[in-house]
């Protein structure tokens, strides 16, 4: 069949879906897995947001408010923001999309990190436009060669801070100086999808930022899908300028955000001890964590999310054997090869439970695989 597909949408790679946990027990034989593999909140969402979605089940007949209106006030009002400051995605994914659409000609680019958040990358090349892949310095963005990275052609700077898949995070200091170096016409998105998990002093104040900032393009990305537990619903926002964010709102679908994700989102808002709990919870995973791997002799990256990179790998072939062989134990982790880490794995903080039963699983592999006892693999 003849399609008139633009060329570079041929070239575009779809993101790998994950296997329904079903499939990969029946494949493996195995039950009662646990997943380590997608950063969600292993503690599930607030009960608050559960009750809320049973109530929205007798109104999906109804579309939702497209302007999001309930969600919006509140929000606002915790974020000391403006209402009219906030824009509403199908998850942030939709919302870095929207970007590369409203700012991105054909021939453009975009300057990313190495080890930067996939979707970025595949966002510029769906308009046919680019990315320039600036390298890491120890797994984290360098700012600096960043904001020297910008060249005519560049609409904008992506900042992942966490960084999805290595954690890593930049300080204040960092941010004002990259803002002082980037030319004001490059638009600035700073995803923060892990910023309510970040305990460190030196994160940013992105929203005084933004504040303060009224002469150049910033748009700040966030979600419900990692601390709020509510991934499966989809729903994630924009905190920016009303003019930055209106070429976006021009673009989006006018239902984009659906009925019981706006109601589900506005109830986990109010439930400040969910939010308290998960956060309680991730701190002493990743010192368990961290303990353990570190036991094990294996190289962490420190982070500042709710999930850890470790290298467990030499050779190539070492992961998928290792990925493998935790699958069978029932462990589901994220190899990271599409990031650039052929030797590392991706683990999301589990409860304490899910954290031991990963790291003896996998120190039974590694010693396994480390005596080539293929059979005890
Ligand atoms: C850094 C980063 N940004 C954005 C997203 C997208 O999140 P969502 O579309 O679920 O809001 C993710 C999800 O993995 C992420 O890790």
């Amino acid at each position: 069949m003849k399609l008139p597909t633009k060329p570079w949408i041929r070239e575009l790679q779809p993101y790998p879906p994950g296997k329904p946990i079903e499939e990969v027990e029946r494949e493996y034989g195995v039950s009662g897995s646990i997943k380590l593999a997608s950063n969600e909140n292993v503690l599930g969402p607030s009960p608050r947001a559960v009750a809320a979605l049973r109530e929205s089940a007798a109104d999906v007949h109804l579309y939702p408010d497209g302007g999001a209106y309930y969600l919006r006030r509140a929000l606002g009002e915790k974020l000391d923001v403006p209402p009219d400051w906030l824009l509403f995605g199908n998850g942030s994914n939709e919302l870095i999309d929207l970007a590369a659409r409203a700012f991105a000609h054909q021939g453009d680019d975009a300057v990313v990190a190495e080890h930067a958040f996939v979707i970025y990358a595949m966002a510029m090349q769906a308009q046919g436009a680019a990315a320039t892949v600036v390298p890491a310095r120890a797994y984290a963005h360098d700012l600096e060669a960043m904001a020297a990275a910008v060249s005519e052609r560049t609409r904008i700077v992506f900042l992942a801070n966490p960084n999805n898949p290595t954690g890593t995070m930049f300080g204040e200091d960092e941010w004002r100086r990259f803002l002082a170096a980037v030319p004001r016409d490059v638009v600035i998105v700073l995803d923060e999808a892990y910023a309510e998990y970040v305990d460190d002093p030196r994160y940013p104040d992105s929203l005084r930022t933004l504040r303060e900032v009224d002469d150049r393009p910033l748009l700040v990305l966030r979600t419900f899908s990692k601390i709020y537990g509510l991934a499966g619903l989809r729903i994630g926002y924009a905190i920016g300028r009303p003019e930055v964010l209106d070429p976006l709102n021009r673009l989006r679908a006018p239902f984009n955000v659906n009925l019981p994700a706006q109601r589900a989102a506005l109830a986990a808002l109010g439930d400040d001890e969910h939010i308290e709990r998960t956060r309680a919870m991730n701190r002493d995973g990743m010192r368990q964590l961290n303990a353990g791997l570190n036991r094990l002799g294996l190289e962490v990256v420190p982070s500042s999310a709710n999930f850890v990179l470790v290298r467990v790998g030499r050779r190539d072939g070492d992961v998928a054997r290792i990925y493998e062989a935790l699958l069978r134990r029932g462990v589901i982790v994220r190899p990271v090869g599409i990031y650039q880490l052929p030797h590392h794995i991706r683990v999301t903080i589990g409860t304490e439970r899910d954290n031991e039963r990963f790291l003896n699983s996998l120190a039974e592999v590694l010693a396994a695989d480390e005596g080539e006892d293929v059979a005890a693999l």
